[in-house]
């Protein structure tokens, strides 16, 4: 389902998780289509050779540092939340806690945090999920239920950003080859190509993006399926504000 398009040229962007994987694919990505300034938030110190690139410490679970980064911040079109982990583990309470706390809660954080830059933009914000968030993996299920949660989430804030002119974009990839997926023997896609399906969806404007051959199948069905419908039909009754926290 596509809402507003945008291009990339002119845009200011953050990128959460810039410093390897699909984070770092989507900082090259975005100032290869024009972007004027790149924030790189990553926990260790980044160094890149292009100067529209502004690194940020930024460890998306230390409220403290997220606080210290949107000062440094003068203006943001495009917020990508995309840092994340990937633990294993049998189910687990405990190693759930450690996958919302960077997945979950690191992600409405930063959003939160950030948001008020984006709507003053009428910008986008976009966050990588998982496929996992559709249909939980049931061998990585600590990590499952961290991207099903954060789908509902990007859900509650489309309904409410979508009156403000921010539009809030769900990537929902299959498996990328990453650190992340390093022990998978399974055909992956390379963070290149991924970085760059989401983009062509961010332009778009598609509401969930499926960034690789294992998830575009499932994109036609997605976008005429029940869930967007019930989404729509939900959002409709609802607006509150997501920034008072
Ligand atoms: N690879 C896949 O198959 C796949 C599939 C679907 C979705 N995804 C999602 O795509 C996103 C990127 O994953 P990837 O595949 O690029 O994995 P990756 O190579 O393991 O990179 C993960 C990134 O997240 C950062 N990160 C982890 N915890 C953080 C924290 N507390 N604060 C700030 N940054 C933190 C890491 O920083 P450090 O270097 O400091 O650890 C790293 O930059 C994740 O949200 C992941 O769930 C991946």
């Amino acid at each position: 389902m596509s809402t507003n398009s945008m291009t990339i040229e002119g845009k200011t962007v953050l990128v959460t998780g810039a410093n390897r994987g699909i984070g770092r694919a989507l900082v090259d990505e975005v100032l290869s289509r024009g972007a004027s300034r790149v924030y790189a938030g990553t926990r260790t110190p980044l160094s890149h050779t292009d100067g529209r690139v502004v690194p940020l410490t930024l460890d998306v679970t230390d409220r403290a540092q997220i606080r210290s980064a949107v000062e440094q911040v003068e203006s943001l079109d495009i917020l990508v939340s995309n840092a994340g982990v990937s633990l294993g583990g049998d189910l687990d309470r405990a190693v759930i806690d450690q996958h919302l706390a960077v997945n979950l809660f690191g992600t409405l954080d930063v959003i939160q945090t950030f948001l008020p830059l984006v709507i003053d933009a009428r910008g986008a914000v976009v966050s990588v999920l998982s496929l996992a968030a559709v249909a939980a993996v049931p061998f990585d299920p600590n990590y499952s239920i961290s991207k099903g949660a954060s789908l509902s989430l990007l859900q509650v804030l489309r309904g409410q950003l979508s009156p403000r002119g921010v539009s809030v974009h769900a990537v929902l990839p299959g498996p990328v080859d990453t650190d992340m997926t390093r022990h998978l023997d399974l055909p992956k896609a390379s963070a290149e190509s991924v970085a760059q399906a989401i983009v062509d969806g961010l332009e778009r404007g598609d509401e969930e993006i499926f960034p690789d051959p294992m998830s575009a199948a499932i994109a036609d069905g997605w976008s005429d399926g029940v869930v967007k419908a019930l989404e729509r039909q939900f959002a409709s009754y609802v607006e509150a504000d997501p920034v008072a926290s």
